[in-house]
């Protein structure tokens, strides 16, 4: 009989991590049998651990922070995704070979899909950061046909070099200009660390943004950061960065333990469950 497939989730470090919640939710959910691990490396073990992986019985894993863009450098049998984005999440075999994905912009659409369903109708963006995270959200933004991306972020010239990575439909611009911007935006975007537990709020000015205008923020740590209460004050749809945190498992799960799983009220609530013991919803 074949062994129940092992999954991973690598980083350093990886104690705060979700998704091994998330995964054994399924495969408890689906009754397969399977395991995910979490798996602490040090980046300078991780070519290494990359390098073992079938030797040590592995279906494939999620990669995290630091350890995403040291994948996409290592893997080279890579999906568009990870090409475009420039960073690896997820790993799976095919045909004995590793193969490296990104479903992060998969994650924020299905999100957004869930609890905003016309965003999709949008043509404006402004997006804050200039990160990995916000790399995955403009990938996604191009790719449901937004024609405008305002790029705003507190280092002018990071937002200058990854405008350049995406073309001329995305405008690199400062912190300073966010004002000026948000009421253009048929959908704004947090990218930044800024609302995360232990860092300053993010701060913009919600008061002359459109009445249909959707604010996500992609931190879920705390659930409810104040750029998202100052939206759902103004009347504004908000959406929080769990559910694409829950998507973006999705593909991994399927690829390696053969069912494609559901992100729905109940896992929701595990997560938040979760959460809540943490303080942070
Ligand atoms: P990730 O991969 O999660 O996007 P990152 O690559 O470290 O993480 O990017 C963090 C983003 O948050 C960047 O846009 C960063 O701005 P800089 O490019 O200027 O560093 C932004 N950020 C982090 N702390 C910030 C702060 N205190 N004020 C404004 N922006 C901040």
């Amino acid at each position: 009989m074949a062994e129940a497939p092992r999954a991973f989730v690598v980083g350093h470090p990886i104690g705060h991590s979700r998704s091994p919640l998330i995964h054994r939710y399924w495969l408890r959910a689906l009754a397969i049998a399977g395991s995910y691990e979490a798996v602490d490396v040090a980046p300078a073990g991780f070519r290494a651990f990359l390098d073992s992986l079938a030797n040590a019985g592995w279906a494939g894993g999620n990669v995290t922070i630091p350890h995403k863009e040291a994948a996409f450098a290592a893997l080279d049998r890579r999906d568009e995704a990870a090409r475009v984005i420039g960073a690896v999440n997820t790993v799976w075999f095919e045909d004995g070979a590793p193969c490296a994905g990104n479903t992060d912009a998969y994650g924020f659409a299905a999100n957004l899909d869930d609890f905003a369903p016309d965003w999709r109708a949008g043509a404006r963006a402004l997006v804050i950061g200039a990160g990995g995270a916000s790399r995955a959200v403009i990938h996604a933004l191009v790719g449901a046909g937004f024609r405008h991306v305002d790029l705003a972020n507190r280092t002018l010239a990071r937002a200058g070099d990854l405008a350049a990575r995406f073309g001329a439909s995305v405008h690199p611009a400062s912190l300073e200009a966010l004002d000026r911007l948000a009421p253009h935006a048929d959908l704004i975007v947090n990218t930044t660390s800024l609302g995360m537990k232990g860092q300053p709020p993010l701060t913009l000015d919600l008061a002359r943004a459109r009445d249909d205008a959707i604010v996500v923020d992609i931190v879920y740590a705390p659930l409810h950061t104040p750029i998202l209460e100052a939206a759902r004050e103004r009347g504004l749809t908000a959406v929080d960065g769990l559910g694409m945190l829950l998507h973006q498992a999705v593909p991994g799960f399927q690829r390696w333990f053969g069912e494609r799983p559901k992100v729905d009220a109940a896992l929701r609530a595990h997560i938040v469950a979760d959460l809540a013991r943490a303080g942070l919803a």
